[in-house]
């Protein structure tokens, strides 16, 4: 979380909007008019259900989709080219869903670690880079010795701590998280937010977070944007929306939340989830289509 009162912008997103053609030449609105800032140091909490368009919105971001109205430090990202755009691909990187899909089996993990570096000619020497990737083993809390074996020789935590090892090898300000411990055993999910949380302290680093369990991002976010079928329909203050959540979609999910006590959670309403939205243009309920005629 941000310890300061630092309020430079980082990330501006305005408007985003990633659209698929699917069938019968139909459109599917993955991320429909999406707009919000990031502050340098900051963690932006992303949630929603599955489909709501969290991971196309990061993909969209980092430049994976082409994008309009994504400006990081005051640059649209999308008109850069040549130093500049190798300049926000170094800054901006993403930590996957999966990570066991997301490391090439072929190759060693210290090869995954130093692959970013090639690629953007840091630490040319060899010696030098081997000497980088055991610090980045080290930092993410796995051993020198790792880095000559292969994806499979590890567990699911320890995969994702390669994955964020990897992330860190190009030095980025701004890393997004995309449900980064929701593939992991539920003993192994702290450890990793914690690890992620003890590296942006120590880095400065500025996260958007996604996630489907609102009671982690809660933990982790200073503000949580949620998400429903391409919206961001409510966007708050971490605290803010916990105490007070405004939209019913919000009030379902955080009433999905399990409560650790047996009674209280047997006697607790989960609130149903509507499925219409007011619209913006005729302000009456329409039923929520992310496909468009
Ligand atoms: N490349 C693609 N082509 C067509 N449709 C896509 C593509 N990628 C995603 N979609 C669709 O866009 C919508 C949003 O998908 P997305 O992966 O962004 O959701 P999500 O919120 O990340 O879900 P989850 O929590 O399950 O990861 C879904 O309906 C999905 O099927
Ligand atoms: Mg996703």
């Amino acid at each position: 979380m941000a310890d300061n009162d630092n309020q430079e912008i980082l990330l501006h997103v305005e408007h985003l909007k990633k659209y698929f053609p699917v069938r019968n030449k139909e459109t599917l609105m993955a991320v429909d008019d999406v707009s919000f800032d990031i502050c340098k140091g900051e963690t932006m909490g992303l949630v929603g259900e599955s489909g709501c368009g969290k991971t196309t919105c990061g993909r969209t971001i980092i430049g994976l989709y082409r994008a309009t109205g994504v400006e990081y430090k005051g640059k649209n990202v999308t008109k850069l080219d040549g130093k500049d755009k190798q300049w926000f691909k170094k800054n901006a990187q993403m930590i996957f869903q999966d990570p066991y899909a997301s490391l090439d089996p072929r190759m060693t993990v210290g090869d995954i670690i130093a692959e970013g570096m090639a690629n953007f000619n840091l630490y040319p020497n060899p010696k030098e880079r081997e000497k980088r990737v055991q610090e980045l083993l080290a930092l993410v809390g796995l051993n020198k010795e790792h880095a000559g074996r292969f994806p499979h020789e590890f567990s699911g935590g320890q995969r994702q701590r390669i994955g964020i090892a990897r992330a860190l090898a190009v030095a980025p300000e701004f890393i997004i998280c995309d449900e980064p411990i929701s593939a992991l055993d539920v003993s192994i999910q702290a450890q990793v937010v914690n690890l992620l949380m003890k590296l942006q302290r120590e880095l400065k680093l500025t996260y958007l977070f996604i996630a489907h369990d609102l009671s982690m991002v809660k933990h982790i976010s200073d503000k949580v944007g949620v998400m429903y079928m391409g919206h961001i329909v409510e966007m708050a203050a971490s605290d803010e929306l916990y105490s007070n959540p405004m939209h019913p979609y919000t009030k379902a999910l955080l009433s999905a939340i399990p409560v650790p006590d047996p009674e209280i959670e047997r006697g607790k309403t989960v609130l149903p989830i509507e499925r219409s939205i007011n619209c913006r243009n005729c302000s009456k309920k329409h039923k929520l289509n992310p496909v468009s005629p």
